[in-house]
C-alpha cells in the first residue's frame, strides 16, 4: 500500500484537503482528484509544457511537481483564469489572432502567459518568445501565439488581477 500524506491546498480561490498518496503528481491530484481536466498532460516528463498551472504565481509544469509539495500554496489552473461568463482578454486575443487550432497546447499556453503579463505587462515580443519557449505546439507555427499575448498587454496593463 502506497504511503499517504494529508495536504491543504487552495485550487482556483477554493481551498481543498485531501489525503494524497506522496508519489502523485500535482497533475495527476489536478485532474483525477479535483476533476479539473483543464490541465493537459502530453509529455509528463517536463519538456511539453501542457501541463503547466501557476503555483504561489509563478507557472509550474504540474507533472513534474509532487502533489504533496503543494501544500499550503495556491494554485490557478486554467479553469482558474475565468469565469464562466465571457472570455478574458487573453483569451479573446487567442481567438481573435488564431492562436489555437487543436488546444491541447492551449491551457499551458494561457497559464504560461497569464503568469509572465501579470509580473511583466510590458514584456516585449522577444520576452514573450522566451517564456513560452517551454511550451510546444504542433499547430499554429507560434506566431499567432505570440501576437495574441502581446495584444493581451494593454488588459493587464489595466488590472491588477493574478
Ligand atoms: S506534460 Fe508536463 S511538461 Fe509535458
Ligand atoms: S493548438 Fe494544437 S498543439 Fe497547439
Amino acid at each position: 500500500m502506497s504511503e499517504t500524506r494529508d495536504i491543504a491546498v487552495t485550487v482556483n480561490g477554493k481551498r481543498h484537503e485531501a489525503t494524497v498518496p506522496v508519489r502523485v503528481t500535482l497533475a495527476d491530484f489536478l485532474r483525477h482528484q479535483l476533476g479539473l481536466t483543464g490541465t493537459h498532460l502530453g509529455c509528463e516528463h517536463g519538456v511539453c509544457g501542457a501541463c503547466t498551472v501557476i503555483v504561489d504565481g509563478d507557472a509550474v509544469r504540474s507533472c513534474l511537481m509532487l502533489a504533496v509539495q503543494a501544500e499550503g500554496s495556491t494554485v490557478v489552473t486554467v479553469e482558474g483564469l475565468s469565469s464562466d461568463e465571457a472570455l478574458t482578454p487573453l483569451q479573446t486575443a487567442f481567438r481573435k489572432h488564431h492562436a489555437l487550432q487543436c488546444g491541447f497546447c492551449t491551457p499551458g499556453m494561457l497559464t504560461t502567459a497569464h503568469a509572465l503579463l501579470t509580473d511583466e505587462p510590458d514584456a516585449d515580443a522577444d520576452r514573450i518568445r522566451s517564456a513560452l519557449s517551454g511550451n510546444l505546439c504542433r499547430c499554429t507555427g507560434y506566431i499567432p501565439i505570440v501576437e495574441a499575448v502581446l495584444e493581451a498587454r494593454a488588459a493587464y496593463k489595466k488590472s491588477d488581477r493574478s
